[in-house]
This record gives C-alpha cells, structure tokens and sequence, in this order.
C-alpha cells in the first residue's frame, strides 16, 4: 500500500482550518444582529438590550444575561422549552421564539463585555457562620466560579455560569432549587445540598454585590 506523507494531512487540517474563519465571521455578524433585533423586540423590556436587567425590567428577579456563555444561555432557554425548568414568563417566551431565535440572542448576550470596578470586602469573619461561608467561597465555589464569579477552567468551562453582579434574589432563589432538588445538575445539586440558609444569603451577596461596568453599545 502506497503511504501518504503524514504531513500531507497536516497541511489539509491546517487549509481547511485557515479557511474556515471568514465564513463563520460573515455568519456570525448576520447572526449577531438578528439576535440583537430579537433581543430589543422580545428580550430586551425585562433584561434590557444589554443584558443588565437591573436598572428596569418588570421583575426585580430577572437575571442579568451579559456575558454569559453562549453554551448556558442556549441551555437554559432549552430548559425553559422543553420545561425542565418552569417559569410563567420565560416558559411561554422560550416557546414563542425558534431554536434558530435561540442561538442568535444566545451570541447577542454572551458577545456583550463587561468589566468589574470593584470587589465587595469578603464576608466579615465573626460568626460561626460566616467564617464557614468564606472558607466555602475559596475552596468551593471558586473552584469553578472564581472569585468574581467569572469561570474559572473546569473540565467544561462553556457550562459554568457568570455570577458575577448577578441579582442576589436570583442567586439565592437558584440556590435553593438546586438544595431542594426543584433544579437537578450533578456538579451544583452536590454543591447547594451542604449550603445553610445563611451560608446562602452570604455567598449570593458576594457575588452579587462585585461591582461592573458593562461596555456601551454602539
Ligand atoms: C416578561 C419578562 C421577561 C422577558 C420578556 C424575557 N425574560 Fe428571560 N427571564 C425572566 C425572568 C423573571 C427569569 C428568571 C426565571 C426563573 O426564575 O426561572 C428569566 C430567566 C432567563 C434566563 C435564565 C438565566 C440564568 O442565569 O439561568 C435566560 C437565559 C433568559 N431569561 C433569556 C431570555 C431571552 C433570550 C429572552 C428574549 C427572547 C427573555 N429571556 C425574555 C424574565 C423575562
Ligand atoms: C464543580 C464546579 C462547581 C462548583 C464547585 C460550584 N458550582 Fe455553581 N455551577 C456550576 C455549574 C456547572 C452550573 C450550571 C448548572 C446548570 O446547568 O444547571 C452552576 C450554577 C450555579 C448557579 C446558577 C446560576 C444561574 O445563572 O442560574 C449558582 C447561583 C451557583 N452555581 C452558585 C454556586 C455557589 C455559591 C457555589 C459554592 C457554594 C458553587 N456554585 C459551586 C459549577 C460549580
């Protein structure tokens, strides 16, 4: 049997990579504003267009989308879809809009930057309970989230989601599914099933007391 030069492949591995780049650029821009158009129709009055639902929105708990992987916003409104999570809004929305609306306004939030401006004062040691939510926060949760709740690597860091100023009644109601068993993961349900109330309270005001500043839109 004749044999093929090895660096024969290479050199094809390296062609088709090299080529690849511009056609997905050109997809992605197209898909980009058709997400941001999503966004501004659909999205946009509870999370705002730039993802920081905090200034308005008609909830106080609607979470902040900015920055979040694309592979976790994707996940979660399949979630809602297929109601594996339920939620009277997010339910009817997630079935309202096409898979192909999904990824588009999963690329327009997860494109967004944010920067942080300042981190809080670690939760302050004098009681019991505090003491045992720092130790947590460095030797647990930081592990996968950061400190600032930005992810850190893990085996799969596309699906660990930012924490990072995110609204704390959010942050606790997460928690508390995930301890009560109401949302299912292998890596958090473990995680939250040792968490006391107020280690709760303490770590979701960590993260969601990191300042940010999230880039203007042009
Ligand atoms: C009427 C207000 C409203 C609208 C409009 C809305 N959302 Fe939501 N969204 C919420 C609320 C409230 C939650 C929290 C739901 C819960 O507690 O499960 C949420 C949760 C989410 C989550 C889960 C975030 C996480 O960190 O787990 C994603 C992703 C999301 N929304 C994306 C979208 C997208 C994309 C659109 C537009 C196509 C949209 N939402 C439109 C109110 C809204
Ligand atoms: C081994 C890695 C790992 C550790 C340790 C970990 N997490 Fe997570 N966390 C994840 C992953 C992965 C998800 C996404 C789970 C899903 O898809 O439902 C997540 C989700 C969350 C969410 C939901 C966010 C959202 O937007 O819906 C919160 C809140 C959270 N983690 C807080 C914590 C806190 C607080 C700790 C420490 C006590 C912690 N996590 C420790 C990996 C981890």
């Amino acid at each position: 049997m004749k044999t093929v030069n090895p660096l024969f492949f290479l050199c094809l591995m390296l062609i088709t990579v090299g080529a690849q780049p511009a056609a997905v650029a050109a997809d992605t821009k197209q898909q980009l504003l058709a997400g941001r158009l999503k966004a501004d129709q659909v999205c946009a009055n509870c999370h705002g267009l730039d993802g920081s639902a905090a200034g308005g929105g008609n909830s106080a708990m609607s979470p902040s989308l900015t920055a979040q992987p694309r592979a976790y916003l994707v996940a979660r409104l399949n979630d809602y879809r297929v109601g594996k999570i339920e939620h009277p809004q997010m339910t009817l929305i997630a079935r309202m809009i096409s898979e192909q609306d999904i990824e588009n306004v999963a690329l327009w939030y997860s494109s967004l930057k944010m920067r942080i401006t300042a981190m809080p004062p670690e939760p302050e040691i004098t009681t019991q309970g505090a003491n045992a939510a720092t130790d947590k926060l460095r030797q647990v949760c930081a592990t996968c989230h950061g400190m600032d709740g930005r992810a850190v690597l893990t085996t799969s860091p596309e699906i660990v989601p930012r924490l990072t100023a995110q609204q704390q009644g959010y942050l606790v109601a997460r928690l508390e599914d995930y301890r009560s068993g109401k949302i299912q993961h292998p890596l958090m349900s473990a995680v939250a099933k040792n968490l006391s109330d107020q280690e709760i309270q303490l770590l979701a005001g960590w993260y969601s007391s990191i300042e940010i500043e999230v880039d203007k839109l042009e």
